[in-house]
């Protein structure tokens, strides 16, 4: 069957070769990305592997809540369906570290945007919808304080914590929403995959994206994802599996997802 499918940072990396590969597939995908001009040439290439596949494509910056906010209402306006966004923009390593908004960009763009992207798409995405967070390995315990603040933590931290924050908020929001919501999966795409994130944090060309492509295909399409709300799948080993402990803590995973909110309210 067709499916629409959203990918946010769907300009390079991970989600742009997962965008090939769906719409290879002849899946309607809704590309997005921060930087106009590659926004145009990845629909120009999209639209090239596949002339039916009506790649639309949608700007905006993550880091930015308003930018955030227009994106959800312009794919509300344009889309009375979606079948399943995959919440893929990330960022690590970055030159500068804190966004306009005076929040560390990690939480910003990994943890805060893709939760307010999800509430804001809950209505299309309905309750046989799913929702993809690309996770990480990398996961550390959440400094609530943290997590709405700059200048507190280093590179590694931010980064650990945000891909925590974001696994919790995934199985807290799974755990509310129940069989009214869609499917909502947290899902680290494999270690050291060779994507810019990875070439400039470490210095290597890392592993074949297509590992990770391989697995967001089959987390949007597959049958063996459709009941695993609130779960985390980890492809370094192949499987569902526990996360870091703490998201297995439903208070602390209420704790972060009121934290999330509380913080986006300010906005
Ligand atoms: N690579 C790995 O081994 C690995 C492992 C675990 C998890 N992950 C996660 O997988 C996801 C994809 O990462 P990747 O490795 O493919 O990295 P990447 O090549 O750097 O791609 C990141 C994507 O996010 C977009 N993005 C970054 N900041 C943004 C912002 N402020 N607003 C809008 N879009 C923004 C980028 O846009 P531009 O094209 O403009 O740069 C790009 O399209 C991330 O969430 C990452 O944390 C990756």
């Amino acid at each position: 069957m067709k499916r629409t499918i959203l990918i946010t940072g769907s300009t390079d990396g991970i989600g742009k070769a997962t965008a090939e590969a769906l719409v290879d597939q002849g899946h309607t995908v809704l590309i997005h990305g921060r930087n106009q001009s590659k926004l145009d040439t990845a629909k120009a290439e999209l639209s090239k592997r596949n002339a039916s596949a009506g790649i639309q494509a949608y700007a905006a910056d993550l880091s930015d809540f308003a930018q955030v906010e227009q994106f959800a209402s312009t794919v509300l306006n344009k889309h009375r369906s979606i079948d399943v966004l995959i919440n893929n923009a990330g960022v690590f390593k970055v030159p500068n570290k804190t966004a306009d908004n005076g929040i560390d960009i990690r939480f910003v763009v990994n943890t805060l945007a893709p939760y307010l992207i999800t509430q804001r798409l809950l209505e299309c995405l309905g309750a046989s919808g799913r929702v993809i967070n690309l996770s990480s390995a990398a996961q550390a315990p959440v400094d609530i304080a943290a997590l709405g603040e700059a200048n507190r933590l280093s590179d590694d931290q931010a980064y650990a914590q945000s891909k925590l924050a974001l696994t919790m908020w995934s199985r807290q929001l799974a755990d509310i929403l129940g069989e009214q919501g869609p499917a909502i999966i947290a899902v680290n795409p494999a270690s050291f995959l060779g994507s810019n994130m990875v070439k400039e944090a470490y210095g290597t060309q890392g592993k074949d994206l297509q590992i990770g492509v391989d697995i967001l295909v089959k987390a949007s399409l597959s049958d063996d994802f459709s009941s695993a709300n609130g779960l985390y799948f980890d492809n370094d080993k192949g499987a569902f599996s526990n996360p870091h402990p703490d998201a297995l803590n439903a208070t602390k995973n209420k704790a972060v997802l009121e934290r999330v909110e509380e913080i986006l309210a300010r906005y």
